[in-house]
């Protein structure tokens, strides 16, 4: 959960800088993108050896920025052979929403490589810029390695920039060959693959004789060799070897595919925010150190510069001034920080951390001294006793202060809270999310508003219907109950958020 949070608004990062940098799109005359829906999506899949579908809401400002690149994309990829084609399925629209669902489309844009009819799906991981859409899916149309002959193709397909892996083999069959090119089909749309006869045609490859496989990559060690062509040995060698030990977080878009797998990962996460004008070089080699030291113990690191990392501080609720800033956050979203870092405090403040002797960082706003409009507000120091402890049925909106749909619900829930004024057992509350930590473990926001209703017998459900003032205070009606008294109703899953939900908020 929290993961999915953190990797949008990195996206968001990512996708601002493209859109800034990014020219319009000149105005095309025929849509070259397909548009689908519900009635023709599956015909269509099923007769195409490959198709790239868009799952987009008209509402999303990341789809768009995307729109005119994905067509311009479209018109350059009409002629290409074999034929490459792009569709686009409104999945805001209800008579999509099972569609969406079955393609698990949680935000939006989402875009799938669907292949074969339909029978093998990739998610698209490329740019989102035309240029880089039409690189990206030419290679993801051709085969998922590509045979190296010739030091020309060895340099053609080489960047010493990117992350590639090439298998070495003394013949293309066999079963380390078979399972390098299984792998190489799963992994496509991460990473680019090539295979060789010819070892002395690859970076370094003088000295391989057997069977290999070799990951080239532009940071740390600079190649890493597996001679285990165990399937799932070979992914998880894969996987580990393309995160650098300090993950860079900078304006160089060569960063930016490392960033994306740092958050999307499953370790706990250090990051060292510094000014990188003033500060890299004191900090970065003794940050460097203490990754390698820990990094086999579960923690992944990241080095981020203040100036590129605003989100980041928005998002932690923190003060650029406290940078030199170093907070690991665990993967149930426990924080922990030290903020004013000196180079020579890392190796023993994350020892602490590890030693348990470093404190959780909950953060909370003061409890309101004055508290008298129709909606309460509730901050963290005051969420167990006005929630938990009040013995009432609780409607607690969770909302962030930039957020237009939490804006437009403002007005609607003052107007439930005071339909409810003489009912002493009903509170209507809102908790700005931004500037209190949400327990995790208890509530699950993902995007603003989240709305969560707790009876006073303590079940918990989470407000999905539509925000109008009728169907809130028909819901209210329906679950409150008077103190004391139990009622057999389940809380809902936290899992079971339907995509109606999801579409209505905003993104992250
Ligand atoms: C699919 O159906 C929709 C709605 O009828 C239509 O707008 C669209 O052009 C159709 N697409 C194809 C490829 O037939
Ligand atoms: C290929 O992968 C399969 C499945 O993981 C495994 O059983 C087999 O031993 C592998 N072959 C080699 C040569 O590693
Ligand atoms: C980083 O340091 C440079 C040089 O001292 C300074 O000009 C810049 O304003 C600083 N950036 C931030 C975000 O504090």
């Amino acid at each position: 959960m929290e993961r999915r949070v953190w990797s949008s608004f990195v996206m968001i990062s990512l996708a601002l800088a493209t859109v800034l940098s990014g020219s319009p799109a000149a105005a095309e005359e025929v849509e070259k993108v397909l548009t689908l829906d519900h009635s023709n999506f599956s015909d269509t899949v099923s007769k195409l050896s490959f198709i790239v579908v868009e799952f987009y809401a008209p509402w999303c400002g990341h789809c768009k920025a995307l729109a005119p690149e994905y067509e311009k994309a479209a018109s350059i990829l009409s002629s290409h052979e074999p034929p490459v084609v792009l569709a686009k399925v409104d999945a805001n629209d209800e008579a999509n929403r099972e569609l969406a669902n079955e393609y698990q489309v949680q935000g939006f844009p989402t875009i799938k490589i669907l292949r074969n009819g339909g029978k093998i799906i990739h998610e698209y991981k490329g740019p989102r810029e035309a240029d880089g859409i039409v690189d990206y899916l030419k290679k993801q149309v051709g085969p998922a390695s590509a045979e190296i002959k010739s030091a020309e193709d060895a340099a053609s397909l080489i960047d010493e920039k990117k992350i590639f892996i090439v298998g070495v083999f003394p013949k293309f069959s066999g079963e380390e060959f078979e399972n390098f090119t299984a792998l190489a089909e799963k992994l496509r749309s991460d990473y680019d693959f090539g295979h060789t006869l010819d070892a002395k045609l690859i970076p370094r490859g003088e000295s391989v004789s057997k069977p290999t496989l070799r990951l080239l990559k532009p940071f740390d060690e600079v190649f890493v060799d597996s001679e285990d062509f165990e399937i799932s040995a070979l992914e998880k060698f894969i996987e580990e070897s393309a995160i650098p030990t300090v993950t860079v977080w900078d304006s160089d878009p060569i960063n930016h595919p490392y960033l994306n797998k740092f958050f999307q990962g499953p370790s706990d996460k250090a990051m060292l925010f510094v000014n990188f004008s003033k500060d890299y070089d004191a900090f970065r080699q003794k940050y460097k150190d203490v990754a390698s030291l820990y990094k086999e113990k579960g923690i992944s690191f990241l080095f981020g510069d203040v100036d590129s990392t605003q989100n980041a501080f928005q998002y932690f609720g923190l003060e650029i001034e406290q940078a030199p800033l170093l907070i690991i956050q665990k993967d149930n979203g426990e924080k922990y920080l030290k903020a004013n870092i000196e180079p020579d405090q890392i190796a023993s403040w994350v020892k602490e951390y590890l030693d348990g002797l470093v404190k959780p960082h909950i953060r909370s706003e003061p409890i309101p001294e004055v508290n008298n409009e129709p909606v309460k507000v509730v901050v963290r120091d005051s969420l167990q006793d006005f929630v938990f402890n009040s013995g009432k049925n609780v409607l607690l909106e969770f909302y962030a202060p930039w957020c237009g749909h939490c804006k437009r619900l403002a007005p609607i829930l003052d107007e439930v809270a005071i339909s409810f004024e003489n009912d002493p057992d009903v509170i209507i509350a809102k908790f700005d999310a931004t500037a209190n930590d949400v327990p995790r473990d208890t509530f699950d926001v993902q995007g603003f508003p989240t709305v969560y209703f707790r009876s006073a017998s303590g079940n918990l459900l989470r407000y999905d219907g539509d925000r109008t003032k009728e169907d809130i205070i028909s819901f209210i009606q329906k679950n409150q109950d008077k103190p004391a008294q139990s009622t057999s109703t389940k809380p809902e899953s936290a899992k079971s958020e339907s995509i109606n939900a999801d579409t209505l908020k905003d993104e992250l």
